[in-house]
C-alpha cells in the first residue's frame, strides 16, 4: 500500500516554525498582519477566507478582512489595495481568487506592492521565481507541494515530474519550483494540460506526478505509473450520493483506483489543502521581516 502523505502534519510543523519566528519578532515589538480582501459571495471563497483569517488570529498575527459586495466597482477595489498598500501594519495582501467577472484581476494584481504581494502573483513576484530570487514571493500552493515532497522524503533531483494543469496559481509556478537549482528542485519536468496529445502517455511517465487541472477525479489509474509519487492539488465538490442536497469533496485524482499503484499519495481532503494556508502564514512572516530589513 502507498504512503499516505499527511498534509495536515506537515502544516503543523510549519505553523510551529511560524509561532518560533512570530515569537522572535514580537520580542522586537513586531506583530505581522496580514489584509484579506473577499469580493462578492462565492461560498467556496467565504470559507477560504473564514480559515485564512482564523490562522492568523490563532498563531497570534494581525488579520484584516475587508469584504466588498458584488457590486463593487474596479475603482473601489484598486483604492482599497492602495490604502493597504500605504498601511504600515499590513505586511500581507491577498485578492481571493476569483473575483465577480467584472474585475480585472490582472490589474488587481499589479496594483499591489510586490513586497505585501504574499500571494506571488504580482508580475515582479512571478519573475523573481523564474529568476530563482531568493526574495521573491511564492504562489503558496505549489509552495506547499514543494515542502510536502521534501518532509516526505521524494528525491526530486533528476526525477521526472510532470505538473497536469497550466494556471498562473498552480501549475507553472509548480513547474518553475520543480526545475530550480537546489533541493525540492533539480527536476526534469513536462508541464502537460487539456490540449496535450496522449496525456495518458505523458502522464504514465511521471514519477512525481502533481495534478492541477480542476476536472474531478481526471488522474485515472491508466494514466500513472507504477511506484509513481501522485500530489493531488484538485480540490471539487461532487453531488455526494444518498443525499439531496449534500456535496462530496474530491481532488483531480480518481484516489481509489489510483493509490494502490503509488509510492506515495496525497488525499482530499488532508494533502495539499492544509499547506497552502501554512505557506501563506509563512509567506506573511518573510513580508514582515524583509520589509524591515530583517532576514526572512
Ligand atoms: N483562490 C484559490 N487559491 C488561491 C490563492 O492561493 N490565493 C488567492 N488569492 N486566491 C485563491
Amino acid at each position: 500500500m502507498p504512503e499516505i502523505i499527511d498534509g495536515k502534519k506537515v502544516a503543523d510543523e510549519v505553523f510551529a516554525e511560524c509561532r518560533r519566528d512570530l515569537a522572535d519578532l514580537a520580542s522586537r515589538g513586531i506583530t505581522p498582519g496580514l489584509a484579506v480582501v473577499l469580493v462578492g459571495d462565492d461560498p467556496a471563497s467565504q470559507v477560504y477566507v473564514g480559515s485564512k483569517v482564523r490562522r492568523c488570529r490563532e498563531l497570534g498575527m494581525a488579520s484584516f478582512k475587508h469584504e466588498l459586495p458584488a457590486t463593487a466597482t474596479q475603482r473601489e477595489l484598486l483604492d482599497l489595495v492602495a490604502w493597504l498598500n500605504a498601511h504600515d501594519e499590513v505586511d500581507g495582501i491577498l485578492v481571493q481568487s476569483p473575483p465577480p467577472p467584472h474585475i480585472d484581476e490582472a490589474e488587481v494584481v499589479r496594483a499591489i506592492d510586490p513586497a505585501k504581494d504574499v500571494d506571488g502573483f504580482h508580475p515582479v513576484n512571478v519573475a523573481r521565481l523564474a529568476l530563482e530570487d531568493p526574495s521573491g514571493f511564492v504562489p503558496c500552493t505549489p509552495l506547499g507541494v514543494q515542502r510536502l515532497l521534501m518532509a516526505s522524503g521524494v528525491e526530486t533531483r533528476g526525477a521526472h515530474a510532470v505538473v497536469l494543469g497550466r494556471s498562473m496559481i498552480v501549475g507553472k509556478p509548480m513547474a518553475l519550483l520543480l526545475m530550480s537549482k537546489g533541493r525540492g528542485g533539480d527536476a526534469t519536468v513536462t508541464v502537460a494540460h487539456s490540449r496535450t496529445r496522449d496525456l495518458a502517455a505523458v502522464t504514465r511517465s511521471a514519477d512525481i506526478l502533481v495534478a492541477a487541472i480542476g476536472r474531478p477525479e481526471f488522474v485515472t489509474a491508466d494514466m500513472v505509473k507504477e511506484g509513481a509519487v501522485v500530489i493531488d492539488v484538485g480540490i471539487n465538490r461532487l453531488p455526494a450520493p444518498g443525499t439531496k442536497t449534500g456535496t462530496r469533496l474530491v481532488g483531480d485524482v480518481d484516489y481509489a483506483a489510483v493509490a494502490p499503484r503509488c509510492r506515495a499519495i496525497t488525499p482530499v481532503p488532508g494533502g495539499v489543502g492544509p499547506m497552502t494556508i501554512a505557506m501563506l502564514m509563512a509567506n506573511t512572516l518573510k513580508a514582515a521581516r524583509l520589509r524591515r530589513g530583517l532576514k526572512p
